[in-house]
């Protein structure tokens, strides 16, 4: 028994050191583990778990994680120490001579840091790999003291061009990265010599230089070319033909001019991926050329300027490649017949396809649909499709996230099934088509009931201008809905309880719709609401408590119901900077609840029966830009602390019962003339945009080819801020930025008296101006020659006299211009410039005036009582010419302005998504 348990002891014992001995021989050097626990030491503040497998067992460290051993000598050949150091609590700067002891190590990933510097001499000869992107490095290593590297990847830090001198010395250098850094100026000539260079990338520098493009050219064995997001410009030169090994050349975001040399696609052959969107090139593409290219999978030409031409159909036979991203917005595409690529009836692999603003023609590509069942993104808007979107048979879409057929001319009925064929649609736009809700004889929305049960992943569901009817659904299933529309469609009914289960949205538009009956008072528990759009409704009554619990609302309105009589006293509207109750039933004093509101911007509060004095406290407003109080009976004078409210641009007070003066310290208010920041920006549309889809290096290291980094970047393009204000005898309607460029003060239909203070004509920058139907007397004050943006301005039906200042000749934007029905005298403006345009019935009712256009001619005693503008003298026999250019100038601002009126707020733009294709290769694997 004894002896037996002797000699298991013994064979357990000597099991245990031939392992232990076993061990010593294949384990890692001393001297490197020792290192790598320096190392590790050094790095104070590392995330939780990411090292503690280092040393915490003994033995071989080429067991430990993030550690590769060369299989047969045991040296430390590899280490990743990506995303150790937590970068939250310190920055971390490391010592170099660290990493001596690892003579052998080929290669070295030190990535997403926040490395911000590398002291001493990194002295690797072996070392084939360095991997350090996402890092704030302001300096790099000593490139010559890294004679092996092959690959060098500097994306994401600070590098700026003068570091770059170095790269002279890494004659082997195969894969340079470095995106995302402050390179300027011109640093391709360096990079020209590195003659085994495969794999190039520059993209989201500052980078110029075009000229030296060509030393490019010589890189023959380069694979993959990107220069994207810089400022580049002249033209693309012809011998980039030479890069005949050239698979990726993406050259997207940059001032490229010029034709494409036809040459270049003819060429390179090997092309998988090519960019050339966001330039502005000219001339004409055949897709057809590239129809042999049979390894092509990403063709992206969109945003180039009108003068490049596509042409796909010439000639017609089938290409060989499968395409998987197609980006063809917004280019000149088959003119004149504008048809929709037959090309594409070929193709079933693609994942993204945007042919959106292209005005095609003809049916709705359904078929696209039918035959790429891996789509992701599908985006047609903004063309002139037409038909029935036909979606009876296609088969599911497991892969689609954004739809959008908006704004073309696609009618028909949406299937019920519609989120069984999208299970996880996150936005959906079909708005400005004529989609009805034919399922349900016209009784509900039953078909958006079916979506709302169905397609339960939307996040943004875009439906407006169509003609859906019926009422609005009573259950949903959206929970993770962010945006909501269903503006003008024919919605009638109450807002249903239970019509929405989204507690996180942010934005609900239901308006011109035909709603009646209360808000109801669970509006409350979306509590994340910042926008929401309900007017041009039939809603009545009172505005429920439940709407005090929305305290993130930035943006309502409520126009064109009959909301009254008030606003709850317990309203929180510290966020609230557009506030929209135009047209509805409240009566009473402005209420005191918005004197909190002081981000306000816009405050519409027009056509309701308020009364009682304007109180002074809306002084407190500071942020005001817009105050539009017109057609209620507010009453009693004009507090001078509107003159406070400096930013205002656009002010309307007119058709109240206000008495007494027009305070001369309105010229405190600034009225346009000096535009104040930006400080408003506000949005939360929520609208995925696909913007961007970046290539990654490297890859030819695996034999992988990927494209990935699909950017959805989220805008909040699609909201608005509409404002009316009558000018030039009409009201016309001014959206977003307009408030940057109009700006106007409207006291008409009151019972204003005594003088123009002439500090009004200190309002510069003011277009429009308008006392008409007032009880002012006294003269037209001569300052008004001083309103030298002026466009619109209504003095008439007052009892103004004296004579017109003849200086207000020099106001070149004039274009509206009425004194009549007043008791003026002396001579009418000379007919020059914008005055030559002027009729009589700008004059008409003074019965004192005299000249043309009205027919009473003066006395010459009269003529001689007008001083003549001595600026103006010289050029008094002013030709039909100038007076023809003035006008024009004139209707030049108008169609400037008519165009402003559709810009959108386009300002807020932010990432929220991070979208992969393909195959994601996260750090390198080399070796
Ligand atoms: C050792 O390395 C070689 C090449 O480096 C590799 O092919 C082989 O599979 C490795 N052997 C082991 C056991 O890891
Ligand atoms: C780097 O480490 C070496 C060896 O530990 C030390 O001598 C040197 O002072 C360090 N350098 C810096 C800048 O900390
Ligand atoms: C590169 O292209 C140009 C013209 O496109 C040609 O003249 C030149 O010989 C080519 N160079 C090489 C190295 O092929
Ligand atoms: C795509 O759909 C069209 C129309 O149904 C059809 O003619 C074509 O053959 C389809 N193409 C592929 C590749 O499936
Ligand atoms: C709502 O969606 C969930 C899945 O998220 C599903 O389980 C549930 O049955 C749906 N409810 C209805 C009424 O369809
Ligand atoms: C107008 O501005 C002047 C100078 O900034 C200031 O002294 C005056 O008090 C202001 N008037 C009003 C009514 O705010």
């Amino acid at each position: 028994m004894e002896v037996s348990s002797d000699l298991y002891l013994v064979v357990l014992y000597g099991t245990f050191l031939s392992l232990l001995l076993g061990y010593g021989s294949l384990g890692c050097l001393e001297e490197e583990k020792v290192g790598l626990l320096q190392l590790k030491a050094s790095i104070k503040h590392q995330y939780d778990t990411a090292l503690s497998s280092w040393g915490r067992e003994v033995g071989d460290c080429c067991r430990w994680k993030y550690v590769t051993c060369d299989n047969k000598t045991n040296r430390v050949i590899r280490f990743s120490l990506r995303s150790i150091s937590n970068f939250e609590l310190e920055e971390w700067s490391l010592n170099a001579s660290l990493l001596l002891p690892f003579q052998q190590l080929q290669n070295l990933d030190l990535s997403n840091n926040c490395l911000t510097g590398i002291q001493g001499l990194l002295r690797l000869k072996k070392l084939r790999v360095l991997n350090v992107r996402g890092n704030e490095l302001t300096t790099i290593p000593i490139l010559s003291a890294l004679p092996s590297l092959k690959v060098l990847d500097l994306r994401g830090n600070d590098i700026n061009s003068s570091q770059l001198q170095g790269l002279k010395y890494l004659s082997r250098l195969e894969v340079l990265n470095l995106q995302l850094n402050r390179l300027m100026g011109d640093i391709l000539p360096i990079i020209g010599t590195l003659g085994y260079l495969k794999s190039l990338s520059l993209g989201y520098n500052n980078l110029n230089g075009s000229s030296s493009i060509e030393g490019l050219c010589k890189l023959i064995n380069l694979e993959e070319l990107d220069l994207s997001h810089n400022r580049f410009e002249g033209s693309l030169p012809a011998c980039l033909n030479n890069l005949t090994s050239l698979r990726l050349l993406d050259l997207s975001e940059n001032d490229f001019h010029g034709t494409i040399p036809s040459s270049l696609f003819s060429n390179l052959k090997s092309l998988e991926y090519i960019s050339l969107s966001d330039n502005h090139f000219e001339g004409s593409i055949y897709f057809g050329s590239l129809f042999n290219h049979s390894r092509l999978e990403v063709f992206d030409l969109t945003n180039n300027n009108k003068y490049l031409k596509v042409e796909t159909e010439n000639p017609t036979s089938s290409p060989q490649f499968q395409l998987k991203i197609l980006r063809l917005s917004n280019c000149t595409l088959n003119l004149p017949s504008r048809i929709v690529p037959s090309f594409l009836l070929s193709q079933y692999d693609l994942r993204v396809v945007d042919l959106s603003y292209n005005h095609m023609t003809g049916d709705v590509p359904t078929w696209l649909l039918v035959n790429n069942t891996k789509l992701e993104y599908i985006r047609l808007e903004s063309n002139n499709l037409t038909g029935v979107l036909a979606l009876g048979s296609i088969s599911i879409h497991n892969h689609m996230l954004e739809l959008d057929f908006s704004s073309n001319c696609i009618h028909g009925e949406l299937p019920p099934f519609f989120g069984s064929i999208f299970p996880i649609l996150a936005v959906l736009n079909l708005s400005g088509n004529a989609f009805q809700d034919l399922s349900n004889n016209n009784l509900s929305g039953q078909l958006l009931e079916h979506m709302m049960m169905g397609c339960i992943s939307l996040e943004v569901l875009k439906l407006s201008n169509n003609s859906l009817h019926g009422t609005l659904p009573t259950k949903s299933n959206l929970t993770l809905l962010s945006s909501l529309y269903l503006d003008n469609n024919n919605f009638w009914g109450e807002i249903s309880r239970g019509f929405l289960n989204s507690s996180s949205l942010i934005l609900l538009d239901i308006s011109s719709n035909s709603l009646w009956g209360q808000i109801p008072d669970w509006i409350g528990d979306f509590s994340s609401l910042i926008t929401l759009r309900l007017s041009s409704n039939y809603l009545n009554g009172a505005l429920p408590t439940g709407f005090c619990k929305l305290n993130e609302l930035s943006f309502l309105d409520l126009s064109h119901n009959k909301i009254g009589p008030t606003i709850p006293p317990c309203a929180n509207l510290t966020n609230m900077k557009f506030l929209h109750l135009e047209s509805n039933n409240l009566t009473g004093p402005i209420p005191h609840v918005l004197a909190q509101a002081t981000s306000l911007v816009t405050l519409n509060l027009r056509d309701s029966k308020l009364s009682s004095p304007i109180p002074p406290w809306l002084s407190l407003l500071s942020k005001l830009r817009v105050l539009l109080l017109k057609g209620n009976q507010l009453e009693d004078l004009i507090p001078l602390q509107l003159c406070q409210l400096k930013s205002i641009s656009i002010l309307d007070l007119s058709y109240n019962h206000l008495s007494g003066i027009i305070p001369p310290c309105l010229d405190n208010i600034t009225f346009g003339r000096e535009v104040p920041l930006m400080d408003y920006t506000f949005s939360v549309d929520g609208y995925g945009t696909w913007v961007h889809a970046s290539p990654q290096s490297y890859s030819f290291e695996n034999q992988l080819f990927v494209y990935q980094e699909l950017f959805i970047t989220f805008t909040a393009s699609a909201e608005r801020e509409e404002i009316e204000f009558i000018t030039k005898s009409r009201s016309e309607s001014y959206m977003g930025n307009i408030l940057y460029f109009m700006s106007g003060l409207d006291l008409s239909g009151n019972q204003l008296i005594g003088l123009i203070p002439p500090e009004i004509g200190n309002l510069s920058g003011i277009h429009t101006l308008n006392l008409s139907y007032n009880k002012l007397t006294g003269s037209i004050p001569q300052t008004f020659s001083n309103l030298k943006e002026i466009e619109s301005l209504d003095l008439s039906h007052n009892g103004l006299t004296g004579q017109i200042p003849p200086q207000m000749v020099g106001l070149n934007f004039l274009t509206v211009f009425t004194v009549a029905h007043n008791n003026l005298s002396g001579k009418t403006p000379e007919r020059k410039f914008q005055f030559a345009t002027f009729e009589q019935s700008s004059y008409e009712g003074n019965p004192l005036l005299c000249g043309l256009p009205l027919e009473r001619s003066c006395t010459p005693t009269n003529a001689l009582t007008v001083v003549k503008p001595p600026v103006l003298n010289n050029r008094e026999n002013s030709s039909w010419e100038a007076i023809f250019l003035w006008s024009f100038g004139g209707s030049y601002g108008v169609a400037f302005l008519g165009i402003v009126v559709f810009l959108y707020f386009n300002s807020y733009y932010r990432e929220l998504l991070f979208y992969f294709i393909g195959k994601h290769v996260p750090f390198l694997q080399l070796g």
